[in-house]
Formats: structure tokens, C-alpha cells, sequence
């Protein structure tokens, strides 16, 4: 049975959101969403086509049991009920356990993470986390893993952001360019079926990073995020330029730590595009170059006009060395802070809710620097800083936009689309 007929014979009609986590066929995915965004619904409607194709053994593991009981119900329930699955045995221990073996053979657990040493000896087909961010990493490590292994189960990890743990570095690595991992993010809002007042009441009383996490399914923390207006569920989006588009370039240098290029265009709204990236350590300027000119090469054969770019002011060898390897570039505007902060206002929403900068899905690096910068607790002369390190992407997004900005060269960039 296909999905889609699987979904309309359970009567399950998932929003984008969900649909996005359906489509992905990678095998882990990690899905990040606030509170009644619809996980619990999503995970089970997820792993049903396996227990129907085959027979499987899976598990719902939660902090506790019954934190892991809503996922199993809906899944025991629509199982049962639509699909008309008989079910042969069922298990049933107060506390840490709940069971079934349907007729043709599979099972599904629900299964408390608080004693993990109970979750060993079995092998599994798919695994599901609920409420991951509360189940302590070792459970998941030590004890959950393994169990995929033999049948190269699969691994879905749904729940609501709880500050910087390690549910984050597991989210950022679905963010890589790896088909084994997907991640996805959404807020209580991309539930349809949420209503608007409930949200804005919680936005008026709760503390602006309590309502984040739990209803924006941001990653908050005691450090804030420097981007926090940035969503992939909204930012994130394929936006190739059309033929006669003008592309411009923000590049950061690095040897050591990655060089950084992105390609960016604007359209006559004055909304960015950000299209491409080219990330990568330990190579020479020249190998920077030519890969730059052989991607601007293949954008010009689609018609996309090759306009200015903006580097790192600091690096005047290494822009000397880009320049004659091809590149001709101008010194970026590089003060930090006003230049977060034109980032931040590209970010927003305009006046049809669609916001002012949109980055494509194959920047990964740059999405994952997006998600992850934030600011160090200590300030310097009262300015909050953002933490070094994970910023090349960034930085050169950063030229590129200020470039953009800069009135002066505007002319220079011909006629956009
Ligand atoms: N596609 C859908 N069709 C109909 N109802 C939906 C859909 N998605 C979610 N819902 C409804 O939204 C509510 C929340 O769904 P669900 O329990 O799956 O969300 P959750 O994100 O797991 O919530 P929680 O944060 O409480 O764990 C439920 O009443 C559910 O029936
Ligand atoms: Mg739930």
C-alpha cells in the first residue's frame, strides 16, 4: 500500500510539516517541533507502513512510559481500528512496559528509558524517541543504538527542544549534507490546527525564551541564538536565480579553518536569495578560485549574470591572491555588529509574511551555522559578542548582504530581476 493510501484509509490527512518528515527517506530523522505541533501523531503515522509491510519489531521509548503511551496508543488504535490488524498477544507491566504482537506477526513495545538496562537483548526494526530531549544521552547511546544494528532499524527522535543538550547535536547533524540523517523544525504554529489565541496567550505570559523553545521548537538557552529569527521551515527554501539574475559573491578566508563563498542574488522586491555555497579547509587559494569560477561559469551558462564580490578586508594577501587567480573582489564592510543586525532585518517577515532572505537547502554549512551561533555570556564594553568559531558561512554571508546594502556600488550590479 502506498502512503498516501495508507494515510486516506486511516483518514490522516498530515500537514506540511509532517509531510516533510514522511517524505524524507532517510533512515534517521530527527524531528524538533513545539508543543502540539503533532509528533506523537506523525511518528506513529511514520513507522505503521513498516508494521503492515513486513514483519517488524519496533519500540516507542520514552523518558517514561507514559510519555511514550500517546505515540503507541495512536498507533495501537488506527492499527486496530481502520486497519483491522488482529492482534495476537499483548503485554502489559505497570510501569515500564507495554506490548503487542498483531496476527501477521509484528510488534510494537512502548517502553520507559528509565531503567535502559531492560532495553538490551532485543533487535529492532524502528526505533522511536518520544520526548528525546528529556531521555538521558547515555540511554540512547549505551543502550538504544545497538539495538538498530542487526536489522538496520531505523530511528526516528521527535520531541520539543530542552535548552543546548545533546538532542541539538543530533538535530545539526540532519542538517549535514548525509542522507543517513534528516532533521526537521517547526513551531506549535505550523500546526493548522492550533489556534492563533491560544499561541498569543502564551506569548504574552510566558518568558520570551521559555515560549521559544516550547512553542518556536527553538534551541534556547543561558547564551541566545544571534539569528533567532531564523526558521528553516521558513528560511530555508530552493531559490535558484532565474536567467538574468545579478549574483554576488561574500567570501571569508580560511586555511586551517574552512574558506567560505556564497552566492547570493536579490530580486526587485529587494528580498536575497542565497543559493549556493562552497565550504572547505586545507586547500590553496587557487583551488578556492577555480572551483568559484567554474560554478559562476555554469551559472552564466543559465543566463545569471556574474556581479561584485565582497571579501574579508583583513585578508588583503589572500584577496590580492583570489583577484588574480579569476576572482576580482572588493573589501567587505566588516563591523560586526551593525552587520548581524542587517542580517537579522533580511530575516524578517515582510508585509505578506514571507521573509526578506531565503537560503536554499544545499547550503548546508550555512543553515548549520544559522542554527548554532550564539552569543558568549560575557560581554565586552557592554556588547554582547557572538561566540568564534562557527561563523565562516556566516561571515560570508554577512559580506555579501553589507555589499548589497552598500548604496555606492549599486549601479555597478546592473539591472536585477
Ligand atoms: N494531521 C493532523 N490531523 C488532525 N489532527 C492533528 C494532526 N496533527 C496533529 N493533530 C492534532 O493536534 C494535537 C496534537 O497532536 P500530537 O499529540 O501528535 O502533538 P505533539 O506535538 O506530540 O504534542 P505534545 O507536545 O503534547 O506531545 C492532537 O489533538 C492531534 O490530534
Ligand atoms: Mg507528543
Amino acid at each position: 500500500m502506498t502512503r498516501s493510501a495508507l494515510f486516506t484509509r486511516l483518514d490522516y490527512d498530515p500537514h506540511q510539516g509532517q509531510l516533510r518528515l514522511h517524505e524524507s527517506d532517510a533512515r534517521f530523522k530527527v524531528l524538533i517541533a513545539g508543543a502540539r505541533f503533532g509528533k506523537s501523531l506523525a511518528s506513529s503515522h511514520d513507522v505503521l507502513r513498516d508494521l503492515l509491510s513486513r514483519e517488524v519489531r519496533g519500540w516507542f521509548v520514552g523518558p517514561t512510559l507514559a510519555l511514550a503511551e500517546p505515540e503507541y496508543d495512536y498507533l495501537v488504535q488506527h492499527a486496530r481500528g481502520r486497519l483491522g490488524l488482529e492482534a495476537s498477544r499483548e503485554d502489559y507491566s505497570a510501569r515500564a512496559h507495554r506490548g503487542l504482537t498483531f496476527a501477521n506477526g509484528s510488534e510494537v513495545h512502548c517502553l520507559s528509558a528509565l531503567q535502559p538496562q531492560s532495553l538490551l537483548g532485543r533487535e529492532i526494526d524502528w526505533l522511536v524517541l518520544c520526548e528525546a530531549a528529556h531521555i538521558a544521552r547515555d540511554a540512547y547511546e549505551r543502550f538504544l543504538r545497538g539495538r538498530l544494528v542487526s536489522r538496520e532499524g531505523r530511528l526516528i527522535v521527535a520531541t520539543t527542544p530542552r535548552g543546548h543538550n545533546w538532542i541539538e547535536e543530533l538535530y545539526q547533524r540532519g542538517l549535514q549534507a548525509c542522507d543517513a540523517w534528516n532533521s526537521f523544525r517547526y513551531a506549535t504554529w505550523d500546526n493548522p490546527r492550533v489556534l492563533p489565541a491560544e499561541i498569543e496567550e502564551a506569548r504574552r505570559t510566558l518568558p520570551g525564551p521559555i515560549f521559544d523553545e516550547q512553542f518556536g521548537g527553538a534551541f534556547t538557552g543561558a547564551s541566545g541564538r544571534v539569528y533567532p529569527e531564523f526558521e528553516p521551515a521558513r528560511h530555508v527554501l530552493a531559490c535558484d536565480p532565474p536567467a538574468g539574475a545579478v549574483s554576488l559573491r561574500g567570501i571569508d578566508f580560511g586555511f586551517t579553518q574552512p574558506f567560505a563563498c556564497v552566492w547570493l542574488c536579490v530580486d526587485h522586491d529587494g528580498r536575497i536569495s542565497v543559493f549556493d555555497e562552497y565550504f572547505r579547509s586545507g586547500a590553496t587559494v587557487l583551488d578556492h578560485a577555480r572551483e568559484i569560477v567554474r560554478r559562476d561559469e555554469a551559472l552564466a551558462a543559465r543566463g545569471v549574470l556574474r556581479g561584485a564580490s565582497f571579501a574579508d578586508p583583513a585578508a588583503r594577501a589572500e584577496r590580492e591572491a583570489l583577484a588574480q587567480c579569476g576572482v576580482p573582489n572588493g573589501p567587505a564592510e566588516n563591523a560586526l555588529l551593525p552587520g548581524i543586525s542587517r542580517v537579522r532585518q533580511a530575516l524578517l517577515p515582510r508585509a505578506d509574511g514571507r521573509p526578506g532572505l531565503v537560503v536554499h537547502p544545499r547550503c548546508v554549512n550555512l543553515i548549520r551555522e544559522f542554527e548554532g551561533y550564539i552569543y558568549e555570556e560575557l560581554t565586552r564594553a557592554g556588547e554582547p559578542l557572538p561566540v568564534k568559531g562557527d561563523d565562516h558561512a556566516l561571515d560570508a554571508l554577512r559580506y555579501g548582504v553589507m555589499g548589497l546594502c552598500s548604496r555606492a556600488d549599486w549601479r555597478k550590479f546592473g539591472v536585477l530581476w
